[in-house]
């Protein structure tokens, strides 16, 4: 029997993976948030009511489940509170079901006005980041100056460290970006009443772990942003800072490679991108429209308006090599509803050379690049809320197949709409 699950974007992020890991999470005792930190924007819809979630692992709203946020994900201490203390308005109370690794890298201040002096002055080649300082935290983590949860324990040495740190920061925001210098004191007064507040929460989440493994406890582990923003994998500049691929999960829980059981890449049925960077099948037209309206594409952490393009099976393909993927969630598949016909992607063709391209190495590999299509028919009847794959209609089926085909590994999982239950289970994956 399946224990343990890994649910990862196979696209740019925003493929819908939050609902998805809310749902299988019904069934596990643990669901863990292993990379990133309050970039990630996961959007829940329970009984109509709206709820996004950045830093909390998505698993959480349910009673009881305990989420981890382990060793690899980025922690803003100031979001995490605050994104508590939003849910307890709701009436979701989640501090003692919440684990935090001693080891995850802390993001503050000086990061956040880092990654927004930096997205200024790179002016049109900026990456688009969400500012929320992700990058230089990991940059911090990586130049080994970072600082950790477990550093919140001892107030003194909180101190002079800091002091150091925003030393070395102050130096680059001043004389080089020209911004206003920052005040350590200031951080560090914001912080102390936060870490009586998360004192009991800090915890070594990877022997937690373990010890869970061992019981046959059934873990989540939830993957943020998509395979395509991964630091090594992603098309790179244009990528986020961490691991959102396998690798990511393995080192940002310390959990080892054969204790995941099943690797589910979650697509949506299009594509869509916030950000800059390469993006083959962007579309400009009315169709774009169509997703955007329709599929509400608007950014859950900036309220950017998503790119968005026909589904990539290029990409996607790539994804399903990268992560080892056992089978695929297809979201919003009820996007597509009234379309006469709907495209997939199935090769890049170089402009220039006329070329079928494999998948391109560099960012320059990725100018000119032109995706060659197969048409599929539409359907014009609602596909929302349909919860058995025998109820779909045909075309949409045929649609689900050809995926299945392409991609050469099983759909387990089709979301027909943003509520819980808008879901299509083929195969029981626990
Ligand atoms: P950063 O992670 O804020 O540094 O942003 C780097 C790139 O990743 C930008 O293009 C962001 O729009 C994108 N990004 C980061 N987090 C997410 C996410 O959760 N969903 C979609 N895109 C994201």
């Amino acid at each position: 029997m399946n224990k343990n699950i890994v649910i990862l974007g196979t696209q740019w992020g925003d493929e819908g993976k939050g609902k998805i890991v809310d749902y299988l999470t019904e069934d596990a005792a643990y669901v863990v948030r292993c990379q990133g930190g309050h970039n990630a924007g996961h959007t829940l819809v329970v009984n109509g009511e709206k709820i996004i979630l950045h830093l909390i692992p998505s698993g959480l709203l349910h009673d009881n489940t305990i989420g981890v946020i382990a060793n690899g994900v980025v922690v803003s201490p100031l979001e995490l509170i605050k994104e508590i203390k939003k849910l307890e308005k709701r009436g979701i109370f989640v501090r003692k079901r919440l684990l935090i690794s001693s080891s995850a890298t802390l993001v503050l201040k000086y990061h956040i006005e880092m990654d927004i002096a930096r997205e200024k002055r790179l002016g049109i080649n900026a990456i688009g980041t969400t500012g929320r300082g992700i990058g230089p935290a990991y940059e911090d983590k990586i130049a080994r100056r970072g600082l950790r949860i477990k550093d919140l324990k001892d107030e003194k040495k909180l101190s002079t460290r800091l002091e150091k740190i925003v030393d070395y920061y102050n130096h680059q925001l001043v004389s080089f970006y020209k911004c206003n210098s920052i005040n350590y004191k200031i951080i560090l007064k914001d912080l102390l009443p936060i870490i009586d507040l998360i004192q009991d929460m800090i915890q070594d989440t990877t022997h937690i772990l373990h010890k869970a493994i061992q019981n046959n406890k059934k873990i989540v582990f939830e993957g943020a942003q998509g395979s395509f923003l991964d630091i090594d994998h992603g098309t790179y500049p244009y990528v986020t800072s961490s691991n959102t691929t396998i690798g990511g999960i393995i080192s940002g829980t310390g959990v080892g490679p054969r204790c995941l059981n099943r690797i589910l890449g979650v697509t949506k049925a299009y594509s869509t991108r916030v950000g800059n960077g390469p993006f083959p099948t962007e579309l400009f037209d009315n169709i774009d429209e169509h997703f955007s309206t329709k599929g509400h594409e608007f950014g859950s952490t900036t309220g950017r308006k998503r790119r968005t393009g026909w589904l990539d099976t290029v990409s996607l393909c790539r994804a399903v090599k990268i992560n080892s993927l056992s089978s695929l969630c297809i979201t919003k598949l009820d996007v597509l509803d009234g379309l006469n016909e709907i495209k997939i992607c199935i090769s890049y063709k170089n402009t220039n050379t006329s070329e079928i391209i494999s998948y391109p190495d560099t960012v320059y590999d990725w100018e000119n690049i032109e995706p060659i299509y197969e048409i599929l028919p539409g359907w014009k009847k609602k596909t929302l809320g349909i919860k058995k794959l025998e109820d779909l209609p045909y075309e949409a089926q045929n649609y689900i197949k050809r995926i299945e085909t392409i991609t050469k590994i099983p759909i387990d999982i089709i979301s027909t709409g943003p509520e819980r239950s808008n879901i299509i289970l083929v195969r029981n994956l626990f």
